[in-house]
């Protein structure tokens, strides 16, 4: 569906369930999208390097400021309606509003003040498949907030902000890069994203001859929130061990691999491979960029490769769907890279698909995938779009 129809659809659904409140004139339309990861999986929280970019699908809010304190959010998707005083952010049962209630407990915590509002939002961007849907629920709704009540906040805060309330309300301890992505988004460009200094580049990224191709495993294994926060874990103690022969390690975007290397009968097997792996996808990144450059996307392809075979081996964050969707690109002459994408245990592998075989490629995967998991696997191609903004 083009977008134009979702946010007329949306917009509906907002005027059916608040037409009786709503001053039309007061009511605005935001959106923030979705993401992918070019390279650079896992790296955030280690101080590294990130390659995301923001995609054609999106989250939106059509929203309005209330007189009273009042907040009501209807999430159109659902056809579900959670109300609250904006003094009381108590957690409900249900988990969808946690973001939005996050959200409004990182104003507070800023010392800022809003009034309530309405707002139904919904969107495109599919929901436990990888594509951060969560980050664009909390950016869409921060930005428009900060629009609404004049908060006075620059991109970086929302970013900080949003990822914050993933950290301290919803409980998952994610790294900057979803919120980064979704709020710094630039059409046809990947953003090189420095997690340490926050600084950050565009790379223009050449769609005329190959595409983007989303496969969608359709399965989110239970065990994914429980391993991030383990790896997370686990670079920790490889730091500690670090620190003691390297004092300037403050995080794995410090150290190098020879380094881990070194220490490798200290490390222990398991840190040792994940420190391995970090480390390297680290430097990953930067040479994936001057490929990049280069327009050597072959080779870029082949970093991609190299990218899931650490997630796979070494960092274990992959699982057989993710595994058996790269594996069946592996003889093909079409496809340049494809590796798993995110957090892992599931969600979407990303695959970089010559323009011209992009729906042969699709019909082998499809086909591949009914016939060992009988499921019918959802493929995306995606754009590379711009990031949160106000739909006028
Ligand atoms: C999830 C997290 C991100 C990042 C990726 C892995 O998407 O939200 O912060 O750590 O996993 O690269």
């Amino acid at each position: 569906m083009q977008q134009s129809d979702i946010v007329e659809k949306i917009k509906e659904k907002y005027f059916q369930k608040f037409g009786e409140t709503s001053n039309p004139e007061q009511v605005r339309t935001f959106r923030s999208p979705g993401r992918i990861n070019l390279i650079g999986e896992h790296t955030d929280y280690n101080n590294g390097f990130v390659l995301p970019a923001s995609v054609d699908k999106a989250v939106y809010f059509v929203i309005e400021p209330r007189e009273d304190d009042q907040v009501i959010l209807h999430a159109a998707d659902l056809d579900e309606t959670y109300s609250f005083s904006i003094q009381d952010l108590s957690k409900p049962a249900q988990s969808w509003p946690h973001y939005q209630l996050g959200i409004i407990e990182q104003i507070y915590k800023k010392g800022l003040k809003i009034g309530g509002f309405q707002t139904t939002f919904g969107g495109d961007v599919p929901v436990g498949a990888g594509l951060s849907s969560s980050a664009a629920l909390e950016c869409c709704l921060l930005f428009a907030l900060n629009e609404l009540y004049d908060l006075g906040l620059d991109r970086f805060s929302i970013v900080k902000m949003s990822q914050k309330a993933e950290n301290e309300y919803v409980g998952v301890q994610c790294g900057i890069m979803d919120q980064f992505a979704s709020a710094f988004g630039k059409e046809e460009s990947v953003i090189r994203l420095d997690c340490r200094s926050l600084e950050y580049e565009y790379f223009p990224f050449p769609m005329q001859d190959y595409l983007l191709v989303l496969c969608d495993t359709s399965v989110k294994h239970s065990l994914a929130s429980s391993e991030y926060n383990t790896r997370r874990q686990e670079c920790e103690k490889g730091i500690a061990i670090l620190q003691k022969y390297y004092p300037e390690v403050q995080s794995l975007r410090d150290a190098t691999p020879e380094m881990v290397e070194k220490h490798q009968d200290e490390l222990g097997d398991v840190v040792y491979r994940r420190c391995k792996f970090i480390t390297e996808e680290i430097q990953r990144v930067q040479d994936a960029c001057d490929l990049l450059v280069e327009g050597n996307l072959g080779d870029f392809g082949k970093k991609m490769y190299a990218t899931h075979q650490g997630l796979q081996h070494e960092y274990e964050v992959s699982c057989p769907e993710l595994d058996f969707l790269v594996d069946q690109t592996l003889a093909d002459p079409d496809v340049l890279g494809a590796r798993m994408m995110g957090g892992g245990f599931g969600g979407c592998t990303i695959n970089l698909v010559k323009k011209e075989a992009v729906d042969a490629f699709e019909q082998k995967m499809k086909a591949a995938y009914q016939e060992k998991y009988h499921i019918d696997l959802p493929c995306y191609k995606v754009k590379i779009t711009t990031g949160t903004e106000e739909i006028i």
